[in-house]
């Protein structure tokens, strides 16, 4: 009698990205360097969805063999009422970018915006603790949501908000308060440079600096010197506001890396691996940018 030694083939693992547009996203050129890099069964494809074709199509991912997706533009919201479970940070946040489709067809929706900007700090400025002193975070929109969110769950004592449109911070600090043990303080974005003093992280989220925009108007002399600054904006990856900073003395962490980290968590969960951010993928991602 033979025994086949020969193992179960590995099932071939399908994810994607539903957005409405989504022939911009990067997401597909992060995860299929490292489907290739390690030698993963695998594929990760665009899906385009019209809002109004969501919330059925995000119920159809079981049949349509998909194991996970990423959620972009405009469905994040769309996709916390769609999931049958939410991570207590994404509901917080009050959008998910990630989905996993559980055996039985449930789904899972958390958000790692807050963990790809937190990795992408670590990574760039090895001292970084949130727990270290204030922060101070410039705009109220979605990614603001996110960084202010993982900022207050990582120990930040302080975190100062500074926004064009001050209801919308105060809304946003309305729905974050209480989380952590932090205190959240709402400025006025007039005065902006007077809310530098004793901070150690300045981080710029609004689409101030990005490519074809102008660019951040803030005067640095109150921040100290220690102080790590980052945008994260990506394009261009050397923004005014982190020339200046560079300028001055000042530790400083571009955008890039918040996108490639925010990817980790997905890859790991859908495909099995907690993916590394290399130089190498920076390049690969940078490319046609
Ligand atoms: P995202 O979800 O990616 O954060 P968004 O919701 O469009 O994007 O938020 C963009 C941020 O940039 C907001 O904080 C916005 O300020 P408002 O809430 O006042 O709109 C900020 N922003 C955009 N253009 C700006 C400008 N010219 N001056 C100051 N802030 C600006």
């Amino acid at each position: 009698k033979s025994v086949s030694a020969k193992a179960a083939p590995a099932p071939f693992l399908r994810a994607g990205v539903m957005g409405w547009p989504v022939d911009h996203s990067l997401s597909p050129k992060v995860h299929g360097f490292w489907l290739q890099q390690y030698d993963i069964e695998g594929e990760y494809v665009r899906i385009p969805v019209a809002p109004q074709d969501f919330a059925q199509k995000i119920k159809s991912l079981k049949a349509d063999g998909f194991v996970g997706v990423n959620v972009t533009v405009p469905h994040k919201q769309a996709a916390l009422r769609a999931v049958d479970e939410i991570h207590p940070l994404a509901q917080r946040i009050g959008a998910v970018n990630t989905v996993v489709v559980r055996e039985d067809g449930s789904l899972f929706g958390f958000n790692t915006d807050g963990f790809g900007f937190l990795e992408n700090l670590k990574a760039g400025f090895n001292a970084f603790d949130a727990g270290n002193g204030p922060a101070v975070v410039l705009g109220a929109g979605g990614a603001a949501r996110a960084v202010i969110a993982a900022l207050l769950d990582a120990g930040a004592p302080e975190v100062r908000i500074l926004n064009r449109t001050k209801e919308r911070a105060e809304d946003l600090a309305k729905d974050l308060r209480g989380l952590g043990s932090g205190s959240i303080l709402v400025g006025d974005w007039e005065r902006r440079g007077d809310y530098l003093q004793d901070a150690v992280l300045l981080t710029n989220t609004t689409t101030l600096g990005m490519h074809g925009r102008r660019s951040l108007d803030l005067d640095l002399t109150a921040l100290p010197q220690s102080a790590l600054v980052n945008d994260i904006v990506y394009v261009p990856l050397q923004t005014d506001l982190l020339a200046r900073a560079q300028d001055r003395g000042n530790p400083t962490v571009d955008g890039l890396g918040m996108l490639l980290h925010q990817a980790r968590p997905g890859f790991e969960a859908w495909f099995g691996r907690l993916p590394e951010v290399t130089d190498a993928l920076r390049a690969h991602v940078l490319k046609g940018v």
